[in-house]
């Protein structure tokens, strides 16, 4: 995780790089800190803390050059000494470096024994390296030799006190894009980095380093070969990551999906007819399984995907923890089709199953939000779920972008013709509705803020929407939450009930609706403290909120925003920050 950003030009690259960190922040947020040129020396600011809680030393500073760091800790705690930027020995190279060395303890003894260390970190191997390697040979060569000894991941920007007029970096695994823009050269960790600063950008391949001056930049493989860059336009507007009237990145986002539904119909949709590549088709209808390979809320998403494979496809299909993929390979069946959903299109777990999947030439799909990410740029083939850009930490509008796009997806792949069309717009209608009575999720958030634990408890699709609200009450509201399948209750959770516990039962479904029911009376029969979310046909006058109707395999698109809501109200009742929750980052790009 951690963003990193730099910048170079005649822009003010200290107010470039310091709130280019900010737009990055998502990505970790528990130090910060930043380096820039002031009269041919460099100055150096950290913080614990937020990338605001730089601002004041840096007021009225200005620079041609800069680069930063926002992290969130692996090696070392997060404290002022293991914020980056950190510095080689004799402080003539400064770094920030987002990734993990995996053998940096190797390294450290092997050739940098007579080194002093300040830090924890594993980033201060890689800046000693090159200042080592330094002595006998160009920078280039320098770097290019750091670069072959370091196993892990890692994108770094290196600045050199002996020419301050241009900052090196190199990448292997951890994202890095170079921006270019009328003023400047701009190096970011993503799009967002760049949005304002640079028109166009390239996205730096697996093992190139470089160097970027104000008005120019080379690329280099890792033989010192110069490559040709594939220049690409930034596509984000500066609108997209405002939070415009919302107090709440998450809540904004929230309120973004009735518009989005409409939008990704747009763009999947030419007139009735399903605007899906035929050659992607083609590819899944061949295959005798579909393996769904995702982390956290995409995973969750990835489960109703499963359910239009299965039905609508007649397609096999599983959905696999990426993290467990890695190290216990499934049986493969004759002819797979792999599925990978990734927000971010960056997440290291899934990265890592993806390249595995890769070296055996199995076809591949990515679902993103992200197609210029390592993902999409990994793939076969990908199709972007238009969620437009997703800042809060907390998962909302990709995961239902991620589930429409799937049943679109499945509706081409099974060539038979429905009402897909039609019916999403009524989810549309209904997600609406559901935002104008968003208070009664505040009544809901009143009832279960100062509890312990809560459960969700639902059947089939209700239950997968149960096991996103739970991930969603658990991140940012802090309560341990769990979703549980209702009929499961009585074979051990029911053990954990006591007096005022709250469960909330997702019913939405014709078939598994009395039984539901039943498993709740159950609890509250317990002492629980039972709340319904109930579709308009299966409700009863008294359930806590009645959600429209809709075909029956979209509703979990309108309970998505219940859940949503409940979690958003809960933690803004205890006054947590919900846009960045503790411990969290937003693109896990570590293992
Ligand atoms: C939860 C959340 C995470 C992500 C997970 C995978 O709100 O956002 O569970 O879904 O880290 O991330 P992506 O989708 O970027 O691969």
């Amino acid at each position: 995780m951690c963003g990193i950003l730099g910048y170079v030009g005649l822009d003010n690259a200290v107010d470039v790089v310091h709130k280019g960190l900010e737009k990055l922040e998502y990505r970790g947020y528990d130090s910060v800190g930043i380096a820039y040129q002031q009269n041919m020396k460099v100055v150096i600011q950290k913080e614990k803390g937020r990338v605001i809680d730089l601002a004041p030393l840096l007021k009225n500073k200005n620079s041609n050059i800069a680069i930063g760091h926002t992290r969130w800790a692996t090696h070392g705690e997060p404290n002022k000494l293991n914020a980056h930027p950190h510095c080689s020995n004799t402080n003539r190279f400064i770094i920030v470096h987002n990734g993990i060395i995996e053998n940096y303890q190797k390294l450290k003894v092997e050739y940098l024994s007579g080194y002093d260390f300040i830090s924890q970190t594993d980033t201060e191997i890689i800046v000693n390296l090159v200042e080592l390697f330094s002595l006998t040979m160009s920078i280039n060569e320098a770097i290019r030799k750091t670069m072959s000894l370091l196993e892990g991941s890692y994108a770094c920007l290196i600045l050199d006190k002996k020419n301050l007029n241009c900052i090196y970096f190199f990448k292997d695994k951890s994202p890095l894009l170079l921006g270019i823009g009328k003023n400047g050269i701009t190096l970011s960790s993503d799009i967002t980095g760049l949005v304002g600063y640079a028109e166009q950008y390239v996205a730096l391949e697996d093992k190139t380093f470089g160097i970027a001056y104000a008005n120019r930049f080379y690329f280099y493989d890792i033989i010192g070969l110069k490559l040709e860059p594939n220049i690409k336009s930034v596509q984000v507007s500066s609108s997209e990551i405002d939070k415009k009237t919302f107090t709440h990145y998450m809540l904004k986002e929230i309120h973004e999906q009735p518009l989005m539904i409409r939008s990704i119909l747009q763009k999947y949709f030419i007139g009735d007819e399903v605007n899906i590549p035929l050659k992607l088709i083609n590819k899944m209808r061949k295959c005798d399984k579909i393996n769904i390979v995702a982390c956290g809320t995409s995973m969750y998403a990835g489960m109703m995907a499963k359910y239009y494979f299965e039905k609508l496809c007649s397609i096999p299909t599983e959905v696999f923890c990426a993290s467990e993929l890695i190290y216990s390979t499934p049986l493969i069946s004759k002819r797979p089709f792999f599925i990978f959903y990734s927000q971010s299109g960056e997440t290291a777990d899934v990265l890592a199953v993806m390249k595995k999947m890769k070296k055996q030439k199995f076809p591949m799909l990515c679902i993103t939000n992200n197609t210029e990410s390592s993902m999409g740029r990994l793939t076969d083939f990908c199709l972007d779920i238009y969620a437009g850009k997703e800042i809060a930490v907390a998962s909302t509008k990709a995961y239902t972008a991620m589930i429409v796009v799937s049943s679109i997806l499945a509706r081409a792949v099974s060539g038979v013709r429905t009402n897909l069309k039609s019916n999403l717009k009524g989810v549309s209608l209904a997600m609406e509705k559901v935002l104008n009575n968003k208070e009664i999720c505040l009544g809901i958030a009143k009832d279960i803020v100062n509890e312990k634990d809560v459960f969700y408890i639902g059947r089939g699709m209700d239950y997968w929407v149960c096991l996103e609200g739970a991930l969603k009450l658990k991140e940012i509201s802090y309560i341990h939450t769990e979703a549980f399948p209702s009929g499961e209750l009585k074979h051990g959770p029911i053990a954990l009930i006591h007096k005022d516990t709250p469960v909330i039962a997702i019913i939405t479904q014709e078939g598994t609706n009395r039984i539901t029911r039943s498993n709740l009376t159950e609890t509250i029969s317990r002492g629980a403290k039972g709340f319904v979310i109930s579709s308009k046909g299966l409700s009863l006058p008294e359930d806590t909120f009645i959600i429209p109707n809709v075909a029956h395999y979209l509703s979990p698109l309108v309970s998505a925003i219940v859940i949503q809501l409940i979690a958003f109200y809960t933690a803004l009742l205890k006054n947590n920050d919900i846009d960045k929750p503790k411990n969290l980052a937003k693109c896990v790009t570590v293992e």
